[in-house]
């Protein structure tokens, strides 16, 4: 099994650059089918992490074909032949939902298996539903979980989300790309992804505007053109990047990043003392020797402090001088790395809402064996690891995969001591 063994105490210092975000290249790769044009689609910036190879796999099943080099990527979808995603491929990965709303916009038609929750929460599907139907599509339970959905012709329509869930914004965006008339997504989510999944459409011809604001308008078009498109930096991986040095203490340049959608998160590490200069695409981080306690972070949708970054501020937070509270609201399940935080040393009690964790802070952490029951959990696992006391080693890095290109290496770069052992 591949695990992280990490030496924990070195300050890190130095330059890292940020890879393109997976939660704009996914809606983005499932955008790719409602181009109907023979020639190849190229996308730069794109990371090559577990969930972009899981999509490609699903892609390719459908029919489309995936060339990478390097991280570019062309791809090409004249040959796409079928709206039918494998019950199987649906389960290793839940973003496949968003492939809905591309499939409808291209065939009309779409048939999927429910997604099943998973670790960090239950994980309900209706607000898409509910959207798409607005548009006309009709859907049908089928046998062994498949969701078979079709539309004569799909229509724009207003659309009020009642609350701005990402996927749905997207599936809904994706679905009304082709449909006849204007759609309109209020209360619609206001992530920086959904803002590049937008001009990435327009690259292509569609008429979406207002991304980023909370109503979202989208023109149906007839048809799309091939295009070649950067993806947007990993602000996830930004932030974990940042909390790892302040952990350290250390002094680190990100670079190719965009500071403005790191605003919630500077601000609260500001106030954990970390000193944050930003200048263009770059972003100066500046730890101390244990930080400030934060009195609450909340987390929140866009423009608010990132659920996906909440695991990692807990583990800086685990040192920090006095207390701090912080409330997950976005997710139901979202503490599982509190247990392993607190083998580490740290002093963590969840209220019984599951919502609420209170961070005792301790002068140290201690190295020790800890598992990572998700994606973010697992950055959190790293970055409390890098400013304990002996060896940590970290297991379940097939989460971690998921979602970050080479966190040891861009670590290991900056002078964390850091490997990756077992595995093939
Ligand atoms: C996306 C991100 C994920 C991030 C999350 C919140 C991608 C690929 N993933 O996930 O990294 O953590 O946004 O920023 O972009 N909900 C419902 N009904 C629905 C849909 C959602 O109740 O039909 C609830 C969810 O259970 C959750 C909340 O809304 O509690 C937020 O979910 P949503 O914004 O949809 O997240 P995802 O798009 O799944």
């Amino acid at each position: 099994m591949e695990r992280y063994v990490i030496r924990g105490g070195n300050r890190l210092e130095g330059v890292v650059r940020v890879g393109g975000a997976k939660n704009s290249i996914l809606p983005i790769l499932a955008a790719v089918l409602l181009n109907k044009r023979s020639e190849e689609i190229i996308l730069t910036n794109v990371p090559r992490i577990r969930d972009v190879a899981k999509m490609v796999e699903i892609l390719r099943s459908l029919g489309v074909s995936v060339t990478w080099s390097g991280s570019n990527m062309a791809v090409s979808t004249s040959n796409v032949h079928s709206y039918l995603i494998d019950e199987k491929l649906m389960r290793e990965m839940r973003s496949t939902v968003f492939l809905m709303g591309a499939l409808l916009g291209r065939f009309g038609e779409v048939c999927i298996s429910r997604p099943g929750g998973c670790a960090i929460g239950h994980r309900p599907i209706g607000l898409h539903l509910k959207g798409l139907t607005a548009l006309g599509v009709q859907f049908r339970e089928q046998q062994q979980g498949y969701l078979y959905g079709s539309s004569v012709r799909l229509t724009g329509a207003d659309i009020h989300l009642d609350y701005p869930s990402v996927g749905a914004t997207e599936n809904i965006m994706l679905a009304a790309v082709y449909a006849h008339g204007m759609t309109t997504i209020a209360n619609a989510a206001k992530e920086p992804e959904i803002v590049d999944l937008q001009n990435f459409l327009n690259k292509m011809g569609a008429r979406v505007r207002g991304a980023g604001t909370d109503q979202i308008r989208v023109e149906g078009v007839s048809q799309l053109a091939s295009v070649e498109y950067s993806v947007i930096p990993d602000r996830i991986v930004a932030g974990t990047l940042m909390m790892a040095v302040a952990a350290s203490g250390g002094d680190v340049i990100l670079e190719k990043l965009i500071p403005a959608h790191l605003e919630a998160v500077t601000a609260k590490l500001r106030e954990a003392g970390v000193q944050i200069r930003e200048e263009n695409d770059r972003l100066r981080v500046q730890g101390v020797a244990r930080p400030e306690a934060v009195e609450f972070v909340r987390t929140l949708p866009y423009p608010g402090f990132p659920t996906d970054l909440q695991a990692q501020m807990m583990a800086l937070l685990t040192r920090a001088r006095g207390s701090s509270i912080i409330v997950e609201s976005v997710f139901e399940s979202r503490f599982k790395h509190v247990g392993e935080l607190n083998r580490m040393g740290a002093s963590i009690i969840v209220a019984t809402d599951n919502r609420t964790a209170i961070i005792n802070g301790v002068k140290k952490l201690t190295g020790a064996t800890v598992a990572a029951a998700d994606l973010r959990a697992g950055a959190a696992l790293v970055v409390a690891g890098l400013s304990a006391e002996g060896e940590t080693i970290v297991e379940g890095l097939e989460h971690v995969k998921r979602g970050y290109e080479n966190l040891e290496g861009d670590l290991s770069k900056i002078g964390a001591d850091i490997r990756r052992v077992g595995g093939l």
